[in-house]
């Protein structure tokens, strides 16, 4: 049963400056919505009871944008007005499942993946990374039946243009199990486009196992200077360890660039 997600949220998120230089990216607003809420929604909607934010002290407003239950109270009162007290609600639901873990050091998503290792009580769980939306179709609720099926890790996919594969996480297939599933072979974070393997890049949603947390607390940094989540799954994957990529049928929406971050707002507003 995978019952807990978790979302690293530490990140300084330099692809987005100016935006970004004194707000959270996720924070920011999406057709007038925090992006955060399009994943906590997603989360909801594939069966999430818990889900765990790896902050930092410099990103205590994602905490806040949760916690700022006096001020709500104090507006509530004096306006009774019925938007204010429903998105209070709203809000008031979304914490009840939150719990907050630390990653002050931007030492990758290796490295917050790690720091939630303490919290996770089940053999699988969940990881969204939050610049990635999925639209019209519920990608992680996908992906957990597929975990259901094959009883494996799985990660999303996308075929993307071959001249970008230096920007993704990249795999190789061992065999086509279905029409959007393979067994994936090996992964390299963020080849060059001589090296790259093939155009098969990992997006942000991830079914891993509290297994990898061993591996882990062994990684050592690569590029960047940073522990690569995918160099953990690359070694578990040597060690006979199933991964599935999904080609998922959502819409995709990469919200960690400024060009489609502005895109974004237009493409939800359509739907
Ligand atoms: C991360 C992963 C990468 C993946 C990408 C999807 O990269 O490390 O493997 O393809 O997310 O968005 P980042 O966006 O943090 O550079």
């Amino acid at each position: 049963m995978i019952k807990q997600a978790i979302i690293p949220l530490a990140g300084l998120g330099t692809r987005l400056l100016p935006l970004t230089s004194v707000f959270a990216k996720e924070l920011l607003p999406i057709n007038g919505r925090p992006g955060i809420e399009y994943i906590i929604d997603e989360c909801i909607e594939a069966g999430i009871t818990e889900i765990i934010f790896i902050i930092s002290k410099k990103k205590i407003m994602i905490k806040n944008y949760f916690y700022n239950d006096v001020f709500f109270n104090k507006i509530i009162k004096k306006k009774k007005d019925k938007r204010i007290f429903n998105e209070y609600k709203k809000i008031l639901k979304y914490k009840k499942m939150i719990k907050f873990v630390y990653q002050n050091k931007p030492l990758g998503t290796g490295d917050a993946v790690l720091k939630t290792k303490n919290l996770i009580k089940n053999k699988f769980f969940l990881m969204l990374l939050p610049d990635d939306l999925i639209i019209k179709k519920n990608c992680s609720k996908a992906m957990i039946s597929i975990h259901k099926k094959y009883k494996s890790s799985v990660m999303a996919s996308m075929k993307v243009n071959k001249k970008t594969v230096s920007r993704w996480g990249i795999y190789g297939i061992k065999k086509k199990i279905s029409k959007d599933n393979f067994v994936i072979k090996n992964v390299v974070e963020k080849p060059s486009i001589k090296k790259a393997q093939s155009n098969n890049a990992v997006i942000g949603r991830y079914i891993l196992p509290a297994s990898i947390f061993k591996k882990l607390a062994k990684q050592t940094k690569n590029q960047g200077g940073e522990i690569h989540i995918t160099d953990s799954i690359q070694s578990m994957i040597k060690d006979n360890h199933k991964f599935i990529g999904h080609n998922f049928s959502g819409k995709y929406l990469d919200c960690g660039t400024m060009a489609g971050y502005i895109k974004s707002s237009m493409d939800i507003s359509k739907i």
